[in-house]
């Protein structure tokens, strides 16, 4: 069955691409729909999806019944484990308070392991080119694929600015790289430092 296209859905292809080959673990902060953890499932032994709402959660499990998947009910604040990666996708402008969402999501990423988030950021006036264009991308590849709405609570808009990202990144993440993606998104990829 070809996967259903929406831009969560296409940066799911990016997120696995940014995390190594032969990881053994990985955690997914705020897992939604559940592509992105059955997705991983196919190569990582152990996936686990977490998302606070559990309705959502409930038809991840259902879409990917045989995904090797632990799907978990619970808050990335307060979830504790160790992880060899750690992703995410359009969840972080969900929490409250970013700084305190990277260094919770930093905290479970096991020592020399990955955390590669996907994020949403308003553009301020800086970043308006990129952003316009990255909707008409969008536009045009939404008419081209179908949008699929996903099924997952949603936050609009975004609070930080990709200017305040970066800041908040630069605090929380020592080291990280942020770039901006075509289609109107922000990448996050940090490397823990190996003990
Ligand atoms: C916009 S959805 C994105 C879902 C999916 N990752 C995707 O790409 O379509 C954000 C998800 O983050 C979840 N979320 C928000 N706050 C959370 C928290 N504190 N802990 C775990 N999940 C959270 C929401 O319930 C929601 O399912």
């Amino acid at each position: 069955v070809a996967e259903p296209w929406n831009v969560n859905i296409h940066y799911d292809r990016t997120i696995d691409g940014h995390v190594p080959a032969g990881v053994r673990s990985v955690l997914e902060v705020g897992c939604g729909d559940g592509f992105l953890a059955a997705r991983l499932a196919r190569r990582v032994p152990e996936v686990v999806a977490l998302d606070v709402d559990a309705p959502v959660l409930e038809r991840a499990q259902a879409r990917f019944p045989d995904a090797p998947v632990r799907w978990t009910h619970g808050d990335a604040l307060t979830f504790e484990g160790r992880f060899d990666a750690v992703v995410s996708n359009a969840a972080l402008h969900h929490f409250p308070d970013t700084r305190i969402a990277l260094r919770r999501m930093r905290a479970l990423v096991a020592p020399g392991g990955t955390l590669v988030v996907v994020g949403l950021a308003r553009p301020g006036w800086r970043h308006l080119p990129w952003a316009l264009t990255g909707s008409l991308l969008t536009a045009a590849v939404g008419s081209i694929r179908g949008k699929w709405e996903h099924s997952a609570p949603i936050v609009w808009p975004p609070r930080d600015t990709v200017a305040q990202l970066r800041g908040h990144v630069g605090a929380e993440l020592p080291g990280a790289t942020v770039s901006l993606l075509a289609l109107g998104r922000v990448l996050i990829r940090w490397q823990a430092p190996s003990r």
